[in-house]
């Protein structure tokens, strides 16, 4: 088993960069993570704990390392029985209505497989933020003890 799986969706390498460093302050409390940019449902289901890091492309899409996963999980459904999960988008806020929409298309799609989400949604704008790390990195800090809980 995996601690926790983080799932990561980028096209240009914003939001990997940010799962790479999130792996490393995880890794450096104490626990196994693995970071996916090609997951299968086996990652899902044998990850403890589900981290979402994914930007927005196109209108409000998931990118496109993640679209097949995604709708993967749509079509098999795998209910995640109170799994703890987390998600952060990193988007762009002059997009208006497409805003961040991809973590938020993630969000709700793991409320509706079941899982517990340890957080609300968190939206990191490029138009305010240079740095996401400074804004996902202290966030995920916070939600160690609640994601390692068993
Ligand atoms: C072609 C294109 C389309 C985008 N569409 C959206 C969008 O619909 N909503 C949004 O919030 N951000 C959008 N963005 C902004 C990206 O999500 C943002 O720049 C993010 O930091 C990119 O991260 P990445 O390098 O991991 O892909 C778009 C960016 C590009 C270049």
């Amino acid at each position: 088993m995996i601690d926790i799986g983080i799932f990561v969706g980028s096209v240009y390498g914003n939001a990997q960069q940010v799962a790479e460093q999130a792996q490393q302050m995880l890794i450096e409390h104490g626990l196994q993570v693995q970071v996916f940019d090609d997951p299968s449902l086996d990652d899902f289901k044998q990850s403890q704990a589900i981290v979402f890091i994914s930007s927005t492309t196109g209108q409000g899409d998931v990118p496109p390392n993640l679209e097949f996963f995604i709708d993967e999980l749509r079509s098999s459904f795998p209910l995640m029985d109170n799994k703890p999960f987390a998600v952060a988008g990193l988007g762009d806020s002059s997009y208006g209505d497409t805003y961040c929409g991809a973590g938020r298309q993630i969000y709700a799609l793991l409320e509706e497989l079941q899982g517990n989400p340890l957080a609300d949604f968190l939206e990191v704008d490029a138009c305010e933020t240079l740095e996401p790390e400074t804004v996902v990195l202290p966030w995920l800090t916070q939600l160690i003890p609640q994601l390692t809980a068993k």
